[in-house]
């Protein structure tokens, strides 16, 4: 029986079958579970949740009331098989499935990342309509996603990897600061860097609200006149900052007005060379050029990432400098956390977490057998561990012509 009851009469034993919450607003894996320790009830009350419902029949009690003690466990003797007296009649609740640190951190980042969304739509809007800027929201969000980088530096990038059905128009900007914080993490910025860096890239592109929409949504070829316009934006970005006159970081508007700036001097709008670009311009370039090839847009299919940092290789010492270009590859990872693989043995794997010491060999999790059947209860594995050196990554399939969508195994599928 199905029964509403405050969180604070939670008992262990009692199993939860719905905390009455979307999974990005609540702490656990799935809605439903039993409770195993009491931290789990206070975890609840944490994240203000006051209610739960309960199916009182799958309620865990012990079945006598009789404690257990040395006594039930009497010391076998030799010749004699002796077993421990039977307490409980019903089983122990099952055993959770082992997560990775990547899941653990997924709820917070997913947390972070729904509510940067709501400020990147709002900031989109407040430009078109020529609104101020709700500074210390953005600086909000921004922190959250340096502090959840800090915590796992891959959930927030799985995120963005997982969830490509956002429009592109809100998320560009927000995935932009995501990869940038990421490998500005990885590349040993400080947090007060991180967090100049995450401003200038949710900025970047809001140039853009003053570019005419026939010719941002083109999709043929751009005539050079449209080409000129397009190409204002980066420029209009840094002016609508400085109009606005907002307590912002020079460096904020630096990213903003330079991050289409290339080392060869062919950017814009300055046409600024190698060392006069700053290196957070160069983060927020890279990650700019691989979140536009790796998104889906109306007119085209995004790159898979290997495709696209193999593009940003081709791109290395003419518009980026080499040693930030093998930083960025580094840090983002040939197969990024949610990437659908297929290994030697013909098992398929959806990648967990990237291990940045050895990109070719990240925690996996295996999903289908050589024929296709997919397991009831994947395994994770190590590519890295010695045992596992049998198991090599063969290449990477959509998650189309692999027929699921790899965001099931991280359990944020179709919610949120
Ligand atoms: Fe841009
Ligand atoms: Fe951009």
């Amino acid at each position: 029986m199905i029964r509403k009851i405050p969180t604070k009469s939670l008992e262990v034993g009692m199993f939860v079958s719905d905390v009455g919450r979307a999974w990005f607003n609540h702490p656990w894996k799935t809605k439903s579970k039993y409770i195993s320790d009491r931290s789990e009830i206070e975890e609840l009350i944490r994240f203000g949740i006051d209610e739960v419902y309960i199916d009182t029949q799958k309620t865990l009690k012990p079945s006598s009331e009789k404690k257990l003690s040395a006594k039930d466990f009497p010391l076998k003797q030799p010749g004699t098989e002796q077993r421990p007296a039977r307490v409980y009649s019903n089983p122990a609740p099952p055993k959770p499935d082992p997560v990775s640190a990547l899941e653990q951190e997924l709820p917070r980042a997913a947390k972070a990342y729904n509510k940067a969304l709501d400020t990147s739509k709002a900031l989109v809007a407040a430009c078109r309509m020529n609104k101020r800027i709700e500074i210390n929201a953005v600086q909000e969000n921004v922190d959250e996603l340096v502090e959840s980088v800090s915590r796992n530096p891959d959930a927030l990038t799985a995120l963005i990897k997982l969830r490509r059905f956002d429009d592109y128009t809100y998320t560009h900007s927000l995935n932009v600061s995501v990869l940038s914080i990421s490998s500005g993490k990885a590349l040993g910025l400080s947090d007060s860097e991180l967090k100049v860096l995450g401003m200038g890239t949710m900025f970047h592109d809001l140039g853009k609200c003053r570019v005419p929409a026939f010719i941002l949504n083109k999709p043929d070829k751009l005539t050079d006149d449209e080409f000129v316009i397009m190409k204002n934006h980066a420029a209009l970005s840094a002016d609508i900052l400085i109009e606005q006159k907002l307590p912002v970081d020079d460096m904020v508007i630096k990213v903003a007005r330079h991050h289409h700036e290339r080392m060869d001097g062919s950017g814009y709008p300055d046409h600024l060379k190698g060392p006069d670009i700053p290196n957070l311009v160069t983060i927020c370039g890279l990650s700019d050029v691989y979140d536009a090839l790796t998104s889906d847009r109306v007119y085209h299919k995004g790159m898979l990432p290997h495709e696209a940092l193999k593009f940003i290789y081709g791109l290395r010492g003419t518009h980026f400098q080499p040693e930030w270009v093998d930083r960025f590859v580094q840090s983002v990872g040939i197969y990024p956390p949610g990437s659908v693989v297929e290994l030697n043995t013909g098992h398929v794997a959806v990648v967990m977490e990237v291990n940045h010491a050895s990109l070719l060999n990240p925690l996996i999790k295996i999903v289908a057998e050589p024929n296709g059947q997919l397991y009831p209860r994947p395994k994770l594995l190590d590519l890295q561990q010695p045992e596992n050196k049998g198991f090599n990554i063969q290449e990477v399939i959509t998650p189309k012509k692999a027929g699921f969508d790899p965001a099931y195994y991280f359990n944020i599928k179709g919610e949120g």
